[in-house]
């Protein structure tokens, strides 16, 4: 099957072409994001290969249907970018992979919470300029602490199966409780008790319309004085700009993001040469006690890897008519999750 395959990174080629060895599917390596401009590279292609910041909005897809593109084979976990009316309306299929290592996602989450933790970025520069000194790089013991765990699916358990063996004591809060999640001690509670309880809060729900802008002014102002706050779900669970009013008062401790709400514009490029317009995101690289990563929170070899077999084996199922249920997106899943 042709595939256009958008927004490809280098490392991707190498992952996909290995796993399309054997599939001999034709694939259509494009540098550009999708979008509606860029729609037409697509002609001749049943299908488009699409990851977390391409545009999958309906101008794209009315712009994608008229080539004949049935497929939409996201090469992510996520799908709040596909508008999946307009894809549904427009005979379209939409595959995703729904886990390729939530183990990649956990372990980066707590890789952020320890460096801002124990400041691990400013005692490597410290430490390389000869300064030796340790004022300022004070932490605290996770040991004991409370950590709120906000979706408690795939990643967020794992999150949590790593907290409670710092000897963190776990709220978890999701509208579907996992047996899991209590085996391994996780006691659920409102969103208002994790709100006021913990001590880090890490968010793992998708991004969907009753989680956008779940953590708001309101949340943060029933949040613990000095909590700590990490996401690498979607940037869209964090309303930024209440975010910076209390990292500018000082409430929040600090911030770990991997994703940003606007990271469409910034991430995934190489921008070092480049005036960044966007202020919101300016101002957040200014606080000392905030920690950014460009979604690389999937990027290890494992996970990397396993994207490129699930999308492949996507376009395969698609291809001879039957698809895998569990990695097809459906608008009433889209509301339920
Ligand atoms: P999952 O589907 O296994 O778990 C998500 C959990 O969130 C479910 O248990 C669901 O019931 C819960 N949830 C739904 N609505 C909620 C709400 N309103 N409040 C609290 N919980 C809610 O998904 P998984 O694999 O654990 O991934 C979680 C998210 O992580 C994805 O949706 C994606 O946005 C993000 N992600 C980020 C990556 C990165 O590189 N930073 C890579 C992969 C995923």
């Amino acid at each position: 099957m042709k595939i256009a395959v958008y927004s490809t990174k280098p490392f991707e080629r190498e992952f996909l072409g290995a796993a399309n060895a054997g599939a001999g599917h034709e694939l259509r390596f494009l540098l550009p994001p999708l979008s509606p401009e860029t729609a037409p590279l697509a002609e001749g292609c049943a299908g488009v290969c699409a990851f977390v910041n391409d545009r999958l909005d309906a101008p794209t897809l009315e712009a994608l249907a008229p080539l004949g593109v049935k497929l939409l084979a996201l090469r992510s976990a996520g799908f709040n970018h596909v508008n999946l009316d307009a894809a549904h309306a427009l005979g379209m299929t939409v595959l995703r992979v729904p886990a390729y290592s939530p183990y990649a996602v956990a372990e980066h989450a707590v890789g952020l919470m320890l460096t801002l933790n124990r400041k691990f970025h400013r005692a490597f520069n410290r430490v390389r300029e000869q300064n030796f000194a340790l004022d300022g790089l004070m932490g605290f013991d996770m040991h004991r602490k409370t950590a709120g765990i906000v979706g408690t699916g795939k990643i967020g358990e794992l999150t949590g199966k790593i907290l409670a063996g710092f000897g963190c004591r776990v709220l978890g809060f999701d509208p579907v409780r996992s047996p899991a999640c209590e085996a391994l001690g996780v006691q659920y509670v409102g969103m208002d008790e994790l709100l006021a309880d913990s001590d880090i809060i890490s968010l793992h729900c998708p991004l969907n319309p009753a989680t956008r802008h779940l953590i708001n002014e309101s949340a943060l102002a029933r949040t613990k004085r000095g909590v700590m706050i990490v996401n690498t779900s979607r940037g869209g669970v964090i309303d930024t700009r209440a975010a910076i009013r209390y990292l500018k008062n000082g409430h929040i401790g600090s911030l770990g993001l991997d994703v940003y709400e606007e990271e469409g514009d910034l991430f995934f490029n190489d921008l070092s040469e480049t005036i960044i317009q966007d202020d919101v995101f300016v101002r957040l690289m200014t606080f000392p006690n905030v920690l950014i990563t460009a979604h690389q929170g999937f990027f290890t070899r494992e996970a990397v890897g396993n994207i490129a077999q699930t999308t492949i084996g996507n376009i395969t199922d698609f291809e001879r008519g039957k698809v895998n249920p569990a990695n097809q997106v459906t608008s009433e899943r889209h509301v339920a999750r």
